[in-house]
């Protein structure tokens, strides 16, 4: 058995937490991430007959048995995952009940799951019926993007639009556009439903005043959705209280997406 330490899953993990926390998007213990791992390779370095502990995980996830994860700890902060993985992060299983952790390594100091488990786990459901190949949910609280929520409509199309008219990639990046929920409690089974919801149709979901989520194959994918998310809504909130004398036009923006063959919606263009 290879020591988990060196395994490669969780040096992306250490890479994620860290840069996300050094980039201000998780301070103290907000966000959290679900990676999603192959069988194989969580077999080269764990037993996986060894479970420490079952956790009731307190809804049901039909589609999920069987399946491993990777997930930042409740209360953990990111700035502290590098130090001690051990401690803020846990790998489990979902058992064949559907309904329960099988812990096999990790939450160290009798912890347990990020309270968004309900978000992570029901979009991990949503978006493998979209993409199969859909590995990464993650949570954070960008800056910028929250301030937005403060001075924008929370409104699908046009938070949609705004993002992209702040920089040229945008369109391409997220070409479906952003889903948009309004202010709910979080770490329940309630917002984890609504945020899946959005997800069988976004990549990228708003929790309103609160942050976003995003999804995809890779880490790079759901991260570069968030950084290019934020990077616009920086350039919204360092420009909305100035005249804006230029934009990128609806047409402009047709041309992008048709340039770049991505599929992008129409419906949220003014054409
Ligand atoms: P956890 O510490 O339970 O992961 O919660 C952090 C957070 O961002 C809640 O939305
Ligand atoms: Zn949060």
């Amino acid at each position: 058995m290879k020591d988990i330490m060196t395994a490669p899953f969780l040096g992306e993990m250490i890479e994620l937490t860290s840069q996300m926390y050094r980039l201000g998007w998780d301070e103290r213990n907000g966000g959290n991430i679900s990676m999603m791992l192959d069988e194989a390779e969580v077999s080269e370095y764990l037993s996986l007959d060894r479970v420490l502990r079952n956790i009731p995980i307190g809804f049901s996830a039909p589609t999920l048995a069987g399946r491993y994860f990777l997930v930042t700890g409740t209360g953990k902060y990111f700035r502290n995952v590098r130090r001690d993985p051990e401690t803020n992060l846990g790998l489990f299983r979902i058992a064949s009940d559907c309904k329960t952790a099988e812990l096999l390594w990790g939450y160290r100091d009798n912890g347990r799951f990020t309270s968004e488990l309900p978000a992570h786990l029901m979009s991990h459901m949503a978006r493998l019926t979209v993409d199969p190949e859909n590995r990464i949910v993650m949570h954070c609280h960008p800056t910028h993007t929250l301030a937005m929520n403060y001075v924008h409509p929370l409104e699908e199309r046009a938070f949609t639009h705004t993002l992209w008219e702040m920089s040229t990639e945008c369109i391409v990046v997220f070409p479906e556009g952003v889903g948009v929920l309004p202010w709910m409690l979080c770490g329940t089974n309630r917002i984890g439903e609504a945020t899946a919801e959005k997800m069988k149709e976004f990549r990228a979901v708003i929790w309103g005043m609160h942050g976003v989520y995003a999804a995809g194959k890779t880490p790079d994918e759901a991260f570069g959705l968030v950084e290019t998310i934020e990077k616009a809504a920086e350039v919204f909130m360092l420009t909305a209280h100035l005249p804006r004398i230029n934009t990128i036009r609806d047409r402009e923006l047709q041309e992008l997406a048709e340039a770049f063959g991505v599929a992008y919606r129409k419906d949220f263009l003014n054409l």
